[in-house]
């Protein structure tokens, strides 16, 4: 079967052969199950010479599993994270924070993606009243949802304004491979060096197969996130599957040469639409996400070939991302079918 590629999601890509082979690497001979392997032991080892020594990782299936407990791990039901109101947390995970780990959500509104502490001194005013639900972490997405980039100094001034305050910093990295090469920096200067405590590190949007894990900054906050993973299902028997795949996302910077990539596909793309009237560019396009206006007479010719998420339900914004694999005449093609406009 022969699938064309196209931009609804990075999702939706394949997986780097680098990824493949690993997998096959790890398929010989028998292993303890549940993380005793020595294949999860490799990329603990390659996690803590990426991120530093004094880290715990934890293997997930999903990205919304590690965000939930991640979080669940730092934050009481009776707290709250305060995150941007377009948050994957908070729009595209079906509650599951709320449901699953009993805590609530305080936005604040992100047009370009990022919060900043200048919106968040309001919620301090809940501290030490049993009335409202006490915030304790902030959650920041790196890339932000719509494509756009924190940099190192915008995090350490938010998780400055949060540890003053007595607050956590968890950071969903689904796309931070993304971001560190936009800006051309490691995936520690973003992270444990920008004030980060609990990373979700994602790693299936980006040439893995499947996976993402859970690392802690401070070892203290990780003391029971062993039950916590098992009694939150993640605890996957066949977890060295996952690790090898991390030990060759780690390796070569195949994580960080992946998102260059993807990234330099998002410029090209985003010039390219540029040249079409009446076509705009709704954020600035800093990873792999070009967000555009679409008019209707382009936007029904490229739907009759692609499938693609329409970002704004009310509006002509639409989402188009670029992967690992995506190639120039992918694009070609694409602007092929909207010149058929
Ligand atoms: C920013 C962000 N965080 C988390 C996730 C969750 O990933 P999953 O679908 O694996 O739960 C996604 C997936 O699209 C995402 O875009």
């Amino acid at each position: 079967m022969k699938l064309k590629r196209g931009f609804a999601s990075d999702n939706n890509a394949g997986i780097h052969p680098d990824i493949l082979s690993a997998i096959a690497g790890a398929n010989d001979g028998h292993c303890i199950a549940y993380g005793d392997d020595p294949y999860t032991a490799q990329a603990t080892r390659k996690f803590k010479e990426t991120f530093g020594d004094d880290i715990d990782v934890y293997m997930m299936f999903t990205g919304t599993a590690a965000n939930v407990l991640g979080l669940s791990a730092i934050v009481r039901p009776y707290q709250a994270v305060i995150c941007s109101d377009i948050a994957h947390l908070n729009v595209d995970e079906c509650g599951a924070l709320e449901a699953v780990g009993g805590i609530k959500l305080l936005t604040v509104p992100a047009p370009d993606g990022k919060i900043v502490p200048g919106q968040l001194g309001r919620f301090l005013a809940a501290l030490g009243d049993e009335h409202h639900s006490q915030p304790k972490a902030i959650s920041v997405t790196e890339t932000t949802e719509v494509g756009t980039v924190y940099t190192q100094d915008e995090l350490l001034s938010l998780s400055e304004f949060a540890h003053t305050n007595g607050l956590f910093v968890h950071m969903d990295g689904a796309r931070l491979a993304n971001a560190a090469s936009s800006l051309g920096v490691g995936l520690k200067s973003l992270t444990k060096e920008a004030g980060v405590d609990v990373l979700s590190f994602g790693g299936t949007k980006n040439g893995m197969m499947l996976g993402e894990a859970v690392l802690f900054f401070d070892r203290e906050l990780s003391k029971d996130f062993k039950y916590i993973r098992k009694q939150g299902m993640q605890l996957f028997s066949k977890m060295r599957y996952v690790s090898a795949q991390f030990t060759a996302y780690l390796s070569e910077d195949l994580c960080l040469l992946n998102a260059r990539h993807a990234n330099r596909m998002a410029k090209l793309l985003a010039s390219r639409l540029e040249a079409f009237r009446g076509i705009e560019i709704a954020h600035p396009v800093e990873a792999n996400g070009v967000f555009a206006v679409f008019p209707e007479k382009y936007l029904d010719a490229a739907k009759k070939e692609y499938f693609f998420y329409t970002w704004d339900p009310m509006g002509p914004v639409v989402r188009l991302m670029t992967s690992w694999n995506t190639t120039e005449g992918d694009i070609d093609s694409f602007m092929a079918a909207l010149k058929n406009a």
